[in-house]
């Protein structure tokens, strides 16, 4: 996803976020890729104002979440789903809830100021399936 910077509301990035773009432009529940400007690869998830990211590489073959499906929820967030084999993980977790993939992906802080969408530093992925 390109997303322009032309939030006219928009504040400065809180200390350690990086701007994602801007809420609008998230369609609800459509897990997006997005590149962060340090090159961070992150997948982002909409539903409502509320906005959740995790890393945009599934462990299983590298590839990107963004363009999946979001198909449920684990513990209050989306679960996304792997558009190239269906590995499902967890947006609150970063957990994967089912195969093929057996590692869980890293997550992301997320803060929506103004409508805008802001991502802060990588967290450690669980380390063991159904984490
Ligand atoms: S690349 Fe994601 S499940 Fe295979």
């Amino acid at each position: 996803m390109t997303t322009p910077l032309s939030n006219p509301q928009a504040t400065h990035a809180p200390a350690g976020f990086l701007r994602a773009g801007d809420l609008v432009d998230l369609d609800p529940n459509l897990p997006t890729g997005v590149v962060l400007e340090n090159g961070e690869r992150v997948c982002v998830v909409r539903r409502g104002d509320t906005v959740w990211a995790v890393h945009d590489v599934c462990p299983h073959r590298g590839f990107a979440l963004g363009g999946g499906d979001v198909v449920g929820e684990h513990e209050g967030a989306p679960i996304v789903e792997c558009p190239w084999h269906g590995a499902h993980f967890s947006c609150a977790t970063g957990a994967v809830l089912s195969g093929p993939c057996t590692d869980g992906i890293p997550t992301f802080p997320v803060q929506v100021i103004n409508g805008v969408v802001y991502i802060g530093a990588r967290q450690a992925a669980p380390d063991s399936e159904n984490a």
